[in-house]
């Protein structure tokens, strides 16, 4: 089938109390490793590319890539520009054959904000491409907080209802306390998210799908195979897979995957190239790595989230 937009997926998603992973690609193999992980579970499937991804990759090879993808897997599969810093940016994925894009403006006040976004939604809407946008700061554990009220930094639900209306996006990516990178809580801080606030956003905004970044748990398991072969990402730590399961029944509909992706990705290379010392050839590396990133999506997605047999 064609690489499809979210909407029917969240839609479902919502429905149906799970989310769909959205997982960061860094190249070809990444891409076919996730569609190789959704494929095995039956299950609606995001390919997240970065601005810094989409440069690296090329434009035109996510493109033709990602369709080849869709055309050999019979399960939904989006095309989704991750965290784009402007209008331009979108636009040109909008016009290189992306169905989703994210505008992320959410470092302006809420009226610019709002314009961004607005932007973005009336170039995007009329050629087929559904738009996410960020209300509140998805911050690093190591940013510099300043708490005004009960919401801080977090979404605050008083302006998520106007954001909608007045953007007419069709995702809402929230702050709760979830945080980009192998670090979301400092060593030893109790991990916790503020259900209440996605609570809030959910009364206030009902059927409307919301988004999860900064979701990725850190298995042990692989993290532990990361730092034994040389990588250093001591005392990394994630959000429990528990809470991202509760958010999923919830009105989050798409879950951001990245760094484990990555740690799943360099801990399986690490440990080949360890273990093949003489060889030089990139499929004795690359292919456990792809087997890895396979094997943690289709658990992410079967264990975690909830997609699984939903395609
Ligand atoms: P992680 O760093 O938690 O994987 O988050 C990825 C993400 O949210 C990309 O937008």
């Amino acid at each position: 089938m064609p690489l499809v937009t979210t909407k029917e997926m969240f839609r479902k998603a919502y429905e149906g109390g799970y989310a769909v992973g959205a997982f960061n690609v860094d190249d070809i193999d990444i891409m076919q490793g996730v569609l190789a992980g959704a494929a095995r579970t039956n299950s609606p499937v995001i390919i997240a590319v970065s601005e810094g991804a989409l440069k690296f990759i090329h434009p035109a090879y996510i493109r033709e890539a990602a369709k080849a993808a869709a055309e050999e897997n019979d399960i939904p599969i989006a095309l989704h520009l991750d965290h784009g810093k402007n209008p331009e940016i979108c636009r040109a994925c909008v016009d290189n054959g992306f169905t989703s894009v994210m505008i992320d403006a959410s470092s302006l006040d809420l009226a610019g904000n709002i314009a961004v976004t607005k932007e973005v939604v009336d170039y995007a809407h009329p050629r087929g491409v559904v738009v996410e946008s960020e209300l509140g700061a998805i911050a690093g554990i190591e940013d510099d907080l300043v708490v005004e009220d009960k919401y801080g930094h977090f979404t605050h639900p008083d302006d998520v209802v106007e954001f909608v209306t007045r953007t007419g996006i069709d995702s809402l990516a929230i702050a709760i306390g979830t945080a980009h990178g192998a670090y979301k809580f400092k060593p030893g801080q109790k991990p916790q998210l503020r259900f209440d606030i996605l609570e809030e956003v959910q009364q206030k905004l009902p059927g409307f799908p919301l988004v999860l970044h900064g979701a990725s748990s850190v298995p042990q398991d692989r993290l532990e195979i990361f730092n034994r072969y040389g990588g250093q990402l001591p005392e990394a730590i994630g959000i429990p897979e528990a809470m991202l399961s509760q958010a999923a029944k919830m009105a989050v509909c798409k879950i951001n995957v990245g760094s484990d992706i990555r740690i799943c990705y360099f801990g399986a290379i690490r440990k080949a190239m360890a273990e093949n010392p003489g060889k030089f050839d990139g499929r004795t590396f690359l292919g456990p790595a792809r087997d890895a990133v396979a094997d943690m999506v289709a658990d992410r997605i079967a264990n975690v989230f909830g997609s699984a047999g939903k395609a």
